[in-house]
């Protein structure tokens, strides 16, 4: 699998995103897609899809009959997921906003579940702790967050290969886009720390992928 930084260059031409992503993840970030609305999933409900790009994430929940809201700062890439049909038995609306925002956008407890994929390694961690402590708020009891993203190997010689093969690319990006992204650390401590419980992780894409998820109680 090769880096995802490259994705900060992908979202510069947004018609190539989904393809580019999908060679980064050698294949399988349908896989991730669907791990994530099966997480979420709970037909009819409301959900927010934080930093939905071209909508892969916002669609695969609304498959399974949500009513989803996907939100992000980048009018092109929501360009493309407005482009895309919507299934049958759910709904997608997609607006150009930020995670910042969505303490207006939603009331208190008016979320099923909260989903966001390969967006907070693009965030400040000041920006994602406060993305999760709103999510908190504005999700029901019960009401489940699912966040998806670049995550360090657990184990030293791994996380050690990990940054070596990273390097490079971090550079070349940062060459490009004059930004880059930084593999999430610490996530599900901070996800307690939100206030969230069941916290538990699980890895994909060998082991460089977390999928971290919570409930509120
Ligand atoms: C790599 S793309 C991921 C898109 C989609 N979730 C997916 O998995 O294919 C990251 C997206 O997060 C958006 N993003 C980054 N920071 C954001 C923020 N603070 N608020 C909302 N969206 C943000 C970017 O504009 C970009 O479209």
């Amino acid at each position: 699998m090769s880096s995802f930084v490259w994705m900060k260059v992908l979202e510069s031409t947004p018609e190539r995103y989904d393809r580019g992503i999908s060679m980064l993840s050698g294949g399988r970030i349908g896989e991730v897609y669907q791990r994530i609305a099966e997480i979420a999933a709970v037909p009819a409900r409301r959900v927010l899809d934080i930093g939905c790009g071209t909508g892969a994430v916002t669609l695969a929940c609304a498959t399974r009959g949500a009513v989803v809201t996907g939100i992000d700062i980048n009018a092109e890439m929501l360009d493309v997921a407005r482009a895309k049909p919507v299934p049958e038995g759910g709904s997608a609306v997609f607006l150009q906003r930020a995670a910042a925002e969505i303490e207006d956008l939603f009331g208190e407890a008016s979320l099923g579940a909260v989903v966001s994929c390969l967006a907070f390694s693009e965030m400040s961690v000041e920006e994602q702790d406060y993305a999760l402590e709103t999510a908190l708020t504005r999700l029901v009891p019960g009401g489940v967050i699912v966040i998806a993203d670049e995550a360090e190997p657990a184990t030293g010689f791994r996380r050690l290969l990990h940054r070596l093969r990273r390097l490079p690319v971090v550079v070349a990006t940062y060459l490009v886009t004059q930004t880059s992204t930084r593999p999430l650390a610490g996530l599900t401590g901070r996800m307690r720390a939100a206030g969230f419980a069941e916290v538990t992780q699980e890895r994909m894409l060998s082991g460089a992928f977390l999928i971290a998820r919570g409930r509120r109680p």
